[in-house]
């Protein structure tokens, strides 16, 4: 044996066929980056989804250990572990979502595009096996510089002749449900009764919330205005400086992530009226990659819905999130280039 994960998994064998013969349908989900500060909580909660039935744990350390803990939690999905490269593709085979959290986070100071030289590398061998053995699952990603990672994977995508842009999904499901808990302190409301439209990308002035769209309907005063959308665009930066050197959000991006996989699952099912923000390819404004609202359905995105009525503030802030994204995607397009 190569290792005691795959041992494991054969042992299971007789039980994971008789579940798949009386089981429901669930999907197949691949997590990559599956034992680090996002990838286990992930891993964690993807093993309580009742629509998942086959996990897949993918990471170049510590898969073994994350996959054995989380395989005694007795719910529906099976779990099986896959350690260092050349265990790639058999984590990959047969998957119908990849989500990947794989890359360095952000220490203090940092900013998300810093991380660019060690996270690029990382999603291009990530993304060019799933072009191989899984091309057409649906991706989430979630890995930093998200505004040059999508566009990075579009372009490896593109070169191995598998890009369907409706199923290249950049996650920013986080500043969402940022967007959602800090509106619903200012209004005084239970923040799951709020929705926050959060369009542009995922980094400072490129996170655009779009306050005049709340729902429920409601105003905010143009220092209100100005607060929250100056803490939804640092929200990350908060959680890097309190955990001071020891990583970026982890908790609250593995409930989003989750959140947002979800959403996608149901869509992939055929659910009807999924809408969920997400950086994809698009048309709704002269940039390649936009983050607006999007309708999920069996084949990914399949309605982009533009931006709507903006007042006066948003409008300076779009500009504003517009130049910076440009240089990102920029920036993801030519490293592919190279
Ligand atoms: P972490 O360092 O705790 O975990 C990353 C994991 O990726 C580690 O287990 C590491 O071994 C693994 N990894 C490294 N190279 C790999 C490779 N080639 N293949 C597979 N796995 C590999 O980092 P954390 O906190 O989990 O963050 C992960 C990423 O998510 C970072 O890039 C971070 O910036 C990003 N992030 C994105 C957010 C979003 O809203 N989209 C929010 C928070 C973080």
């Amino acid at each position: 044996p190569t290792n005691n994960l795959q041992m494991e998994g054969s042992s299971n064998l007789r039980w994971e066929n008789c579940r798949a013969k009386g089981g429901s349908p669930g999907f197949k989900v691949a997590i990559l980056g599956a034992a680090g500060g996002i990838g286990q909580p992930l891993a964690m909660l993807m093993k309580m989804n009742p629509l998942v039935s086959l996990l897949h744990l993918y990471d170049v350390v510590n898969t073994p250990g994350v996959t054995a803990d989380i395989s005694h939690m007795d719910t529906g999905a099976v779990v099986r572990g896959f350690l260092g490269q050349q265990q790639l593709e058999d984590a990959l085979t047969g998957m119908d979502l990849v989500i990947i959290p794989a890359g360095v986070p952000r220490k203090p100071g940092m900013t998300r595009d810093d991380l660019f030289n060690i996270n690029a590398g990382i999603v291009r061998t990530l993304c060019e096996g799933i072009s191989k053995c899984c091309p057409k699952a649906t991706v989430n990603l979630i890995s930093n510089p998200v505004n040059s990672t999508v566009p990075i994977a579009a372009e490896v995508f593109k070169k191995a002749g598998t890009y369907d842009p409706r199923r290249l999904l950049g996650v920013t499901m986080l500043d969402v449900v940022r967007a959602n808990t800090f509106v619903a302190e200012v209004l005084g409301l239970d923040p799951r009764d709020v929705d926050v439209p959060v369009v542009g990308g995922h980094a400072g002035v490129t996170i655009l919330p779009l306050l005049s769209q709340v729902k429920p309907p409601c105003s905010f005063t143009q220092e209100e205005t100005e607060y929250l959308t100056s803490r939804i665009q640092n929200g990350g930066t908060e959680v890097v400086e309190a955990k001071a050197g020891a990583g970026s959000a982890t908790l609250s991006m593995a409930y989003a992530a989750v959140k947002f996989a979800d959403a996608c699952l149901h869509a992939l099912r055929g659910d009807a009226g999924v809408i969920e923000c997400a950086f994809v390819s698009s048309q709704v404004t002269e940039l390649p990659f936009f983050a607006s609202r999007v309708r999920l359905g069996r084949n990914g995105v399949e309605e982009i819905y533009p931006l709507g009525p903006l007042n006066e503030y948003e409008r300076v802030g779009l500009e504003k999130a517009k130049k910076e994204l440009a240089g990102s995607i920029e920036k993801g397009i030519s490293f592919v280039g190279k």
